[in-house]
């Protein structure tokens, strides 16, 4: 077979098929393989007029299509079935090519795979892509680690087909080895975060504010229209404003409360927790979807009391909507902060140069948490690339500032009749703990050292300080 393909995809099912599609689309010739051959060869019957693709039956007909240095991208399951793709092809292979993991690989199983394939000459690129099926097909965030001579030869591939803000591609080299697939990972954190903030947005204004979710699905339009201008907003709206055709009831009303996860928000909650980063906005919603799903303990706790109930007058009730604006913006503004301290973490941890604002960039299309707030974190670190922190910048410092009386009134209000906001009063509290100035942390210290003699630094002086405690008086 002659080596005529720029790319090759191996795995057909929806995402490597679209993947597969976007590459021929925008003018590669594109080799085309899977285990079960049926899936290749409809592929390229259904969708062969879209491009050059071309058909391979086997591993070595696939591997010999290919252009060198070799682009072979893997879409299949993460875990075992990708480490038996890889061993598969890997022998076929020479010095210099590469091979691109376009699944939803766990970091360190990136990290472990690019080391191993390293040592033998191979070029391994945990790529994140992100905005599902049909960001694949039309254009999605891409997210490459790996090395820098491999997104030399892919960088301009990716940033092809990849979605496009304001002219701009949405794929950039993240850094080293697994750093592609951890920043996927920490996006599907946020994405959780996002997602369960703008849920207790949604309880609030039901059970305090009194509107019904075709109501509330308007105030999402008119905030769509604003600072929280997101495509997660966008398709609440649409979700609240839906109606189940066969009872006529609002569709969330028919939806079984128990949210689902397919693992990723987990992820980053466990590798945050290894690497002591704080991302309480994230866990919060992680720990939210499985509360949910506890059925059983619901049950159990179903008639216990609660808060205390009272109506809001109409104007009560615009207020409050505003109100919960201002803690919705702020609450999501510290998710990200977590989120993207949790890069630093690991960047400090992995040893990758990661450049925060290209990470905002590359998250303004083709992925869940697209939004225009992206755009303000994009442009706090073109001021500032050090940036400590989002609160560091003086725009986003601002808008905390206006927030403090009604983030705190709509979390009191919250607790006063019974209504959970976890991801609300997690930011808040992280907020709190972080700006204070002295934190009940001495005392932890302190009851450590009584228990256990772990000892206790001095604010007055320097070393390491152990108190005698049966004997102190
Ligand atoms: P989706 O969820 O989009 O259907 P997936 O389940 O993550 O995708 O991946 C399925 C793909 O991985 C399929 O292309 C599958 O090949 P088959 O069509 O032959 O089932 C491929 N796949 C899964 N395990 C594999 C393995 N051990 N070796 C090769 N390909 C494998």
């Amino acid at each position: 077979m002659k080596a005529t393909a720029q790319i090759g995809v191996t795995g057909l099912a929806v995402m490597g098929r679209n993947l597969a599609r976007n590459f021929a689309r925008h003018g590669y010739t594109v080799a085309v393989h899977n285990r079960t051959p049926a899936r290749t060869k409809a592929l390229v019957e259904e969708f062969g007029h879209e491009g050059a693709f071309v058909a391979a039956g086997t591993a070595e007909e696939f591997v010999a299509a290919l252009e060198r240095p070799r682009r072979l991208m893997i879409m299949v399951q993460a875990g075992a079935a990708t480490d038996a793709v890889i061993e598969e092809f890997a022998p076929l292979l020479e010095s210099g090519d590469m091979i691109i993991d376009g699944g939803n690989a766990h970091f360190a199983d990136t990290r472990r795979r690019e080391q191993s394939l390293r040592e033998r000459g191979i070029h391994f690129v945990g790529a994140g892509v992100s905005g599902g099926e049909e960001g694949a097909l039309n254009g999605p965030s891409i997210m490459p680690g790996g090395s820098p001579e491999s997104y030399a030869s892919l960088g301009p591939m990716f940033e092809s087909i990849s979605a496009k803000v304001d002219g701009e591609p949405c794929a950039t080299h993240i850094g080293t080895d697994g750093a592609g697939h951890f920043v996927k990972m920490v996006h599907n954190g946020i994405e959780y975060a996002d997602m369960q903030l703008i849920g207790e947005a949604y309880d609030l204004l039901r059970r305090v504010g009194g509107y019904t979710p075709a109501q509330i699905a308007e105030i999402f339009r008119r905030w769509n229209k604003g600072r929280l201008d997101s495509y997660l907003i966008e398709i609440t709206a649409e979700v609240l404003a839906h109606s189940d055709p066969a009872s006529g009831a609002p569709f969330v009303d028919v939806v079984v409360d128990a949210a689902g996860q397919k693992g990723t928000g987990r992820w980053t909650v466990q590798t945050a927790l290894d690497l002591g980063s704080p991302v309480t906005a994230i866990s919060q919603a992680t720990f939210a979807r499985a509360a949910s799903s506890q059925s059983g303990l619901r049950a159990a706790y179903r008639d216990l009391p609660g808060g205390t109930h009272w109506e809001l007058s109409a104007t009560e009730a615009e207020r409050f909507t505003s109100q919960v604006e201002h803690a919705l913006y702020a609450s999501k503004l510290i998710a990200y902060d977590q989120g993207w301290k949790m890069i630093l973490d690991a960047a400090d941890e992995y040893g990758w140069d990661i450049d925060l604002g290209e990470v905002a960039k590359i998250w303004r299309g083709g992925c869940i948490i697209r939004a225009a707030f992206l755009d303000r974190i994009r442009a706090a670190y073109a001021v500032d690339p050090a940036l400590v922190s989002l609160l560091s910048d003086a725009g986003f410092a601002a808008e905390i500032k206006d927030a403090q009386v009604p983030w705190r009134e709509v979390i009191a209000t919250a607790a006063r009749r019974g209504v959970p906001v976890p991801a609300f009063s997690a930011a808040l509290s992280y907020y709190d703990t972080l700006r204070a100035d002295r934190l009940p942390a001495a005392l932890t210290q302190g009851q450590r050292d009584y228990f256990g003699a772990h000892t206790y630094r001095r604010t007055d002086r320097d070393g390491s300080f152990h108190t005698l405690w049966g004997e102190a008086g």
